[in-house]
């Protein structure tokens, strides 16, 4: 696989201040004036001024321009109008949705280990003994590494899930009941995840954290400035495996933490599976929220959706 992951994503709402405020509040930095950068992976979220909220475009980073002739080409097989940029990289529309698909080469996040994961004590395994917990000590909100994921819904579902397969060159990682798709351009189980439903619209992007104490410590963050911003988490999700929780943006986006996220490197045997619709979204967490999967402003986007086309 010549993809490596998602390289960054632009969102647009008609609320960029407040939402802005948000972003800061998850702990992303902003490097310049709405341009948000993780721990890892440097500049990675741009939030732009739209009518209505949305994903206007999402980049996959390539390592070489052999990556990104391999996709031109496969975009024009399909009849799918190409945009060269200077920089060398290319975008074309994903064309049921209209969202901005991007395809730039950039070098491959580098991430160090954090001190976490190893320093938890379990049965049979006092890996920290005579010493307390260093994540007592963390203050602040969290401090995402990298973007992990985007997901969006789409009306046709086979047809958006082609063109990320054949187009981009993503793979299927697993499937739930022509509900659900994760689909991975990196060793990450998914990289971008579609939803079938009639109104498309973009549900959440997700970002790395070290475990699951930084994820509580971002959901203390943004929860002491709003608690209505609490979607859905803690859990455990079943495809994926990662834990989660949601928080939903001043304009409505939900905003994920994640750690734990099941890899699955190139040589893996990976059986990409579908699932009985009960595995969807989850092995553990509170009830799922009416508000996760039926935003309130759905018909609000539809209805916005109407009115440019
Ligand atoms: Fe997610």
């Amino acid at each position: 696989m010549t993809l490596h992951g998602l390289a960054e994503m632009t969102l647009g709402v008609p609320n960029v201040d407040a939402t802005k405020q948000f972003y800061r509040e998850f702990g992303l930095a902003e490097s310049t004036d709405g341009v948000f950068a993780s721990a890892d992976g440097g500049d990675q979220l741009r939030v732009v001024d739209t009518p209505y909220r949305r994903l206007v475009q999402f980049a996959v980073a390539a390592d070489d321009h052999d990556d990104v002739d391999r996709i031109r080409r496969a975009a024009s097989d399909r009849d799918i109008a190409v945009i060269d940029h200077d920089d060398g990289s290319i975008s074309m529309l994903e064309p049921i949705v209209g969202i901005s698909a991007k395809v730039t080469v950039r070098p491959r996040i580098v991430q160090a280990e954090p001190y976490s994961w190893r320093a938890m004590n379990s049965p049979g395994n006092p890996a920290r003994s005579g010493t307390r917990a260093p994540a007592i000590f963390n203050e602040g909100p969290a401090r995402p590494r990298k973007l992990g994921h985007v997901l969006y819904t789409t009306p046709d579902f086979e047809a958006s899930m082609q063109f990320l397969t054949d187009v981009l060159g993503f793979k299927v990682s697993d499937t739930s009941a022509g509900i659900i798709a994760f689909l991975r351009c990196s060793t990450d189980h998914h990289n971008v995840g579609l939803i079938n439903a009639p109104v498309p619209f973009f549900h959440h992007s997700s970002w790395q954290v070290n475990d699951v104490d930084e994820i509580g410590q971002g959901a203390q963050t943004l929860l002491a400035v709003d608690p209505s911003r609490d979607i859905w988490g803690l859990g455990r999700h079943f495809l994926g495996s990662n834990l989660f929780w949601y928080f939903r943006d001043p304009a409505g986006n939900f905003a994920e933490y994640y750690a734990d996220l099941d890899q699955i490197p190139e040589d893996a045997e990976w059986d990409a599976r579908d699932w009985a619709p009960d595995k969807a979204l989850y092995a553990w967490g509170p009830p799922v929220p009416k508000a996760f999967v039926h935003p309130a402003d759905v018909e609000e986007i539809a209805a916005a959706l109407q009115g440019v086309s």
